[in-house]
């Protein structure tokens, strides 16, 4: 039998990776926050002074990085975000990243992940699937608030015309875009606070938990 996993997807500030923490948290498994991989490339390929729309250069970024790189705050910031999503785009990149991604996925006792494309190809077996989302402005709105207590200065324009760009981008490309795999479970937490959106997910995941239980002792 192998072990419980919890696929979270969705678009920028819809709430999954709260979400994917405290799931964590309720069944005790490790998360891990695929976005920060993406983040650490973009931006240490920017640090090498090299450009995150070059594949091979992104590409190499990516193969050389460690799991101890990724804890930098700078990655956390708007700019890395958009540098995330530029050198997401190329299948070398992916590549590079996915064999960490699944085995992380693949550890004993089961784990979360939250990105963008664990449903569909990192962990396309997860027995429980989440596609979190929320309406563009709300999610601007969140990402707003968020960027400011980390003392980031920006406007909420910039942040909404952010988050539209990393949707068309992250949701357009041709490997792995970001989509709902068809046996996730939509959740739209526009109009729910944290611990509502939180409380419908749990029930959502007791429910496949329930289903892969039973699965796994009849089998
Ligand atoms: O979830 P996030 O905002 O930290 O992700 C940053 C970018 O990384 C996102 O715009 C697209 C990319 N990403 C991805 O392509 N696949 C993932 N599994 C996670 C993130």
């Amino acid at each position: 039998m192998t072990g419980f996993v919890i696929a979270v997807d969705g678009p920028a500030a819809s709430g999954k990776g709260t979400i994917a923490t405290r799931l964590g948290g309720l069944y005790s498994l490790p998360v891990l926050d695929t976005g920060l991989l993406y983040r650490a490339v973009g931006v240490l390929t920017e640090r090498a002074g090299r450009d995150p729309d070059d594949p091979a250069a992104a590409a190499e970024v990516a193969r050389a990085l460690r799991a101890e790189q990724l804890e930098d705050p700078v990655f956390r910031t708007r700019g890395a975000g958009e540098a995330a999503s530029r050198v997401a785009v190329h299948t070398g990149v992916r590549e590079a990243l996915l064999a960490f991604q699944r085995a992380f996925a693949a550890q004993p006792g089961g784990a979360v992940l939250d990105g963008r494309d664990i449903g569909t190809v990192i962990a396309p077996g997860a027995p429980a699937k989440l596609f979190v989302t929320a309406t563009p402005e709300v999610r601007a709105e969140r990402r707003w608030k968020q960027l400011k207590g980390q003392g980031e200065d920006v406007a909420f324009e910039d942040i909404l015309a952010d988050i539209r760009k990393r949707d068309a981008r992250d949701g357009g490309r041709d490997t792995a875009p970001m989509r709902q795999a068809e046996d996730a479970v939509l959740l739209d937490t526009s109009d729910l606070s944290i611990d509502r959106a939180f409380d419908a997910a749990r029930r959502i995941v007791e429910a496949a938990r329930a289903r892969w239980e039973a699965q796994s002792f009849s089998s």
